[in-house]
């Protein structure tokens, strides 16, 4: 059966703040080069203690939604292992801050990194039963490893909101889609706990080994091959991770085909580079980064698309974009958002990483930013909007 439903609109939000790689390098005594070209990061994004993932997922809604989508709006799921509570979900307070319509159903889900893909598959199968409704999915994280610890290029804020309907103006999901789940622990972060148990090396081959066994399966499946796809976008934890899997299942291609999705994954990382790791929204922010940065791409091409979630669970499946696709993109808004940042001393960034807001004790806030945390009030936090 043919179904037509998939992404039609999709942008991202990143805090107002970044560090610079060579910064941080220095700062920790590494060669410049083992961030810029080890690990493929110039820049992180990072948050002051009075933006949090709910903060993030509304900018990033905000920016897409129109009055109408509000109205249609049927579902709300929120995608995070960041989460600022056990109980409540995120999505219930964004779906109150973006004021849509309140006859719908909000959730949040978690699988590590790659969550946000099981709401994306929810909501097209969502749709594709209710034609007439919305889902709007949104990625939200705050990648945070530690001071002085390994992980620590690697780290990242934001989200990237995707709003699903019928007759999509971007991107028709295709339902290929191969998952593949292996428990095991490679980076995981028990309840309570700041930040995650990582082993740094044993998930970068577990990642690269998750991406060999979708793809190897989604052949078997599809009978496809590499040819029929005009670019990949990767989960990307930091630059370098989706070049180190996809190389060497592409050895074997012949020299064009090789070269164009090297190419290719090269505009997926354009903005990836400058934000970090989102966590759930990384896959997310680099088909956006595809999208908006490829010279090579025009309607009817397929994307594929590697999900990967620590823990573990993996995902490929493609998407088809649609005629005028690009009349859709927000790239002048998400350059300026990028461009507009401040660049922190690592004194700055250790301070503002230090820095949190305690729950137990009634206090205001004058972040002046659009969806910022205004008040904490007997243990929740009231949010800053229009
Ligand atoms: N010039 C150029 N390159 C240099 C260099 C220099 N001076 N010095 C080192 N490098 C290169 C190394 O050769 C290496 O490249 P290869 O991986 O291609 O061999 C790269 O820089 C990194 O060097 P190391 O392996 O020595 O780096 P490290 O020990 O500091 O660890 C890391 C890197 C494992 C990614 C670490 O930052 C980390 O643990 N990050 C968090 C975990 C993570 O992101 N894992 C990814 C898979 S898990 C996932 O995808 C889920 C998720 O989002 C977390």
């Amino acid at each position: 059966i043919e179904f037509n439903v998939g992404i039609d609109k999709l942008s991202f939000f990143v805090p107002n703040y970044f560090v610079d790689m060579t910064d941080l390098a220095l700062a920790r005594a590494v060669d410049p080069a083992k961030f810029h070209i080890g690990i493929g990061q110039d820049e992180m994004a990072v948050n002051p203690a009075t933006q949090d993932i709910i903060t993030f997922a509304t900018s990033a809604a905000a920016q897409i939604l129109s009055d109408e989508d509000k109205k249609q709006v049927d579902m709300v799921i929120v995608a995070t292992e960041s989460s600022v509570d056990e109980s409540k979900a995120a999505a219930v307070v964004v779906h109150g801050l973006l004021g849509i319509q309140p006859f719908a159903r909000s959730i949040e889900m978690k699988e590590a990194c790659y969550a946000a893909t099981a709401g994306l598959v929810l909501a097209r199968d969502y749709v594709t039963l209710h034609q007439e409704k919305k889902v709007l999915v949104i990625a939200t994280d705050i990648a945070k490893y530690g001071l002085n610890s390994g992980g620590e290029p690697t780290q990242g804020a934001g989200a990237v909101a995707l709003l699903v309907t019928a007759n999509p103006s971007i991107l028709k999901l295709n339902a290929d889609n191969v998952a593949l789940t292996q428990d095991i622990y490679d980076f995981w972060r028990p309840t309570g706990q700041a930040y995650p148990s990582v082993d740094g090396k044993f998930s970068n081959s577990v990642y690269i080994n998750a991406f060999s066994q979708v793809w190897d399966e989604y052949c078997r499946r599809y009978d496809a091959t590499f040819s029929e796809f005009s670019a990949i976008a990767f989960h990307t934890p930091y630059t370098k991770m989706g070049k180190k899997a996809l190389l060497p299942k592409i050895e074997s291609e012949n020299e064009t085909i090789q070269k164009h999705l090297m190419d290719q994954f090269e505009k997926g990382i354009v903005y990836n580079r400058r934000v970090g790791n989102l966590y759930t929204g990384s896959l997310y922010l680099s088909l956006i980064s595809l999208l908006e940065n490829s010279e090579l791409l025009t309607a009817g091409d397929k994307i594929g698309l590697f999900s990967y979630g620590s823990g573990t669970v993996a995902e490929f499946f493609s998407a088809q974009l649609v005629p005028g696709y690009e009349k859709h993109l927000r790239k002048a808004e998400h350059e300026a958002l990028l461009n507009q940042r401040v660049r922190l001393s690592i004194e700055a960034y250790e301070a503002m990483f230090e820095s949190k807001i305690d729950l137990n004790h009634n206090d205001s806030f004058d972040d002046p930013t659009l969806y910022s945390i205004s008040e904490i009030k007997e243990n929740h936090r009231l949010y800053r909007t229009k």
